[in-house]
């Protein structure tokens, strides 16, 4: 599904910065793959790459099939519009609109028919618990009703390819369980792929795979398994010897 082959990135800029470093990286069709390492780690300069918002120095990523250093910003666009889904942790919801038109966003770029826009927008609202504020503009919400706000939003065109990026760093902890629970949902009933920056162990938990990165180079990687409390303290472990969490690791267990 996903396949990034020694990929690096180089910053340009008054002091170039050499931010990625021969990233190798294969994610199969229906996997749900976390990535995790310390700030500055090149976490979100990866998903941006992925994300086709930004081009990686050297090194190829390929996408279902697509190698994107082989298309034109045109058919960029369009592939980013109609494969994949992004998730921010700042939801990015345009305050002017309702929910309802948010959610619908992604379609009306793409000319789809307003009633079945509609019909679409009400059955995943209804799916993720914000069928009743559909009316509300996205200033008079909750943080944990904008985040499912963009989660439908991201997942209204069933992308291949969904990617979020601390999805859950602006929530409590009930709201960030609720919005696990509903992409690991999304992931088992759609079989879509899905790739998940976070600082999180709680949320990295919930992922098939978590990849740790260092100095924006690959780290080491670790599998679930069946055992989500073992895979969460196994999390734990890794953050530590990463370095660079020493403050922020929770000590909490899952309920
Ligand atoms: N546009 C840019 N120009 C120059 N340097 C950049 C740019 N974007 C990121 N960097 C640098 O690249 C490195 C990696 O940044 P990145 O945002 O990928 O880190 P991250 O792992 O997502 O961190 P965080 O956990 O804090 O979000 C950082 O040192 C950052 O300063
Ligand atoms: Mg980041």
């Amino acid at each position: 599904m996903l396949e990034i082959r020694q990929v690096s990135k180089i910053y340009e800029g008054n002091v170039a910065y050499r931010a990625l470093t021969d990233i190798d990286l294969t994610i199969e069709a229906g996997e749900f793959v976390g990535v995790m390492g310390p700030s500055g780690s090149g976490k979100t300069t990866l998903l941006n790459m992925i994300a086709t918002v930004d081009g990686p120095t050297t090194g190829k990523i390929v996408i279902d099939g697509k190698d994107l250093g082989t298309l034109s910003n045109n058919e960029l666009a369009v592939f980013r519009r109609r494969e994949l889904g992004f998730v921010f942790q700042d939801f990015n919801l345009l305050n002017t609109l309702t929910v309802e038109e948010n959610i619908v966003l992604p379609l009306t770029l793409d000319g789809t028919k307003v009633s079945e826009m509609k019909q679409k927008a009400q059955t995943i609202a209804e799916r993720l618990g914000i069928a009743a504020i559909m009316k509300k503009r996205s200033y008079e919400i909750s943080g944990g009703q904008a985040q499912r706000t963009a989660i439908a939003r991201a997942m209204i065109h069933s992308p291949k390819l969904l990617l979020a990026d601390e999805p859950t760093g602006n929530l409590d902890s009930k709201a960030a369980r609720d919005v696990m629970d509903l992409l690991d949902s999304i992931n088992r009933e759609q079989q879509t792929t899905m790739m998940l920056v976070t600082h999180d162990a709680v949320a990295a938990s919930y992922c098939h795979r978590v990849v740790f990165i260092k100095d924006g180079r690959f780290y080491t990687e670790i599998h679930r398994g069946d055992n989500r409390q073992s895979f969460f303290q196994k999390i734990i472990d890794t953050l530590s010897l990463l370095g660079g969490y020493s403050n922020d690791v929770p000590s909490v267990r899952i309920p």
